[in-house]
């Protein structure tokens, strides 16, 4: 297995995802190179991503200690977040966030901030039971602490390449501890309220189920519970409305697409009830094009760091324990072995010859195995019930003075696309 030597000095202007996608072109589906310090496997094929996520899921289910995630989860106190269905709220903010646009139907509008309140509004409803009008201002002070945090984040992972970086003044990591002591305050005091009012056995959030779930026993403290709820809004938020802001660029690029859509909701939801996810099934095409949008613009195209967590194989190779893997999510959605036309936006591709829908094996847009995405199954209700309710109502497209999104995307701690404008109309 070839071995590369150290990152910064394979010096490139591309973001990692492209520039380990064409080091893979170069030396094969697995190879080794130095970040910093840490041996890091990289691995750009379905095959060997398997082995990782889920043949030894467990040997690889590690994860890396970084500083900005130590100063995020108190030193590692979060515990996976459980799924919570409760989904009328996720009804009620996508009718929020319909009227929200009917007001500024005709304009152009910067669809980014709309649709980020919208997701925050869910998770907020989720977590601690708030229901915030969009212009609430504590509904802001989420999104702004939850946006410092995810831009620091982006950057500061050079603090946690090179750990040493610590101990010279670094803005990054002052604004990301005060935008997490904001978060934190928050919450707190959230957990106060839920402490004074919780009613046992009848949780109404998911402070409510932690909280009664903690205590004794159980070795669940307040600090897990915090760190909990604030990962469903560091994980949940961005990766969401970015999805859904990739399918709107998309849509805009193929008008086609927004025509099918909006004729399978006519047909099999029509326009006078609210589509729900019982429709999940009737509706192919849409669940077709919001698969075809993960695969092709993965909010994550390359997976949180695994690590070794002992002495292991890989393909035919051994793996010494604390080596770090990172899965490129990017290269195995954009394998032309496994895709045809890879770099086209084909939904169709998610159906079959009968127009049922079908997962092909080259796809894994939340993980496998066990450090899966734990958000998956309310991240995919989310995108279904925000992008039916939005295209049931509205019609996109490119506003006159402006040009079509740009498809290329930029990376930070996801992949978004660059800022673009739409026009919103109701439909007649
Ligand atoms: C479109 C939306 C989303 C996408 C594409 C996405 C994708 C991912 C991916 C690729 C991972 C890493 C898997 C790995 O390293 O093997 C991950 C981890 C995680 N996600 Fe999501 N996610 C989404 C939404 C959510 C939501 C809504 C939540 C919670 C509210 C969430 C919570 C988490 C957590 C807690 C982890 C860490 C799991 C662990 O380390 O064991 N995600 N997600």
């Amino acid at each position: 297995m070839p071995v590369l030597g150290s990152l910064p000095h394979l010096r490139s202007p591309l973001p990692p995802h492209l520039l380990f996608s064409k080091l893979a072109s170069r030396y094969g589906p697995l190879f080794g190179l130095y970040m910093g310090p840490h041996y890091t496997l990289v691995v750009s094929e379905v095959g060997l991503a398997r082995e990782v996520l889920l043949h030894r899921g467990k040997d690889f289910a590690g994860r890396p200690k970084m500083v900005t995630t130590d100063v995020l989860t108190r030193g590692g106190k979060d515990i996976a977040f459980a799924d919570y269905n409760t989904l009328w709220r996720i009804l009620d903010a996508a009718e929020s966030l319909c009227l929200d646009l009917q007001s500024c139907r005709g304009q152009s509008v910067d669809m980014g901030p709309i649709l980020m309140r919208a997701v925050t509004n869910v998770v907020c409803r989720l977590v601690f039971g708030s229901t915030y009008d969009p212009q609430d201002p504590e509904l802001q002070q989420v999104i702004d602490y939850n946006d410092g945090i995810v831009q620091t984040i982006a950057r500061g992972s050079l603090v946690d390449i090179f750990p040493w970086l610590q101990i010279f003044p670094n803005n990054d990591l002052a604004r990301l501890r005060q935008c997490v002591r904001i978060r934190d305050e928050l919450l707190t005091a959230k957990l106060e309220e839920h402490k004074l009012t919780l009613s046992p056995g009848e949780p109404r959030d998911l402070l409510d189920a932690l909280l009664s779930g903690s205590g004794g026993e159980s070795g669940v403290t307040d600090d897990h519970i915090l760190m909990t709820a604030a990962e469903a809004f560091g994980a949940g938020v961005e990766t969401t409305s970015t999805t859904l802001l990739w399918a709107l660029a998309f849509l805009l690029h193929h008008p086609e697409v927004q025509d099918r859509l909006h004729a399978e909701l006519d047909e099999c939801v029509g326009r006078n009830q609210h589509p729900s996810l019982s429709d999940r099934t009737s509706l192919p095409f849409l669940e077709s094009v919001l698969c075809e949008v993960m695969r092709i613009r993965p909010a994550s195209p390359i997976l949180i760091p695994h690590v070794a967590m002992q002495d292991t194989r890989l393909g035919d190779h051994g793996v010494p324990k604390g080596t770090r893997v990172l899965v490129n999510i990017w290269a195995i959605h954009h394998d032309p072995k496994h895709w045809e036309k890879p770099d086209l936006f084909i939904p169709d591709r998610f159906l079959d010859d009968t127009g049922k829908r079908i997962t092909p094996p080259s796809y894994l847009p939340f993980g496998a195995g066990t450090r899966v995405c734990v958000g998956e199954s309310l991240a995919r209700i989310e995108l279904f019930l925000l992008l039916s309710c939005l295209l049931q109502k509205f019609h996109f497209s490119v506003p006159h003075d402006a040009s079509l999104p740009d498809l290329r995307g930029r990376s930070g701690v996801v992949l978004q696309p660059q800022r673009y404008t739409v026009t919103v109309k109701l439909r007649q």
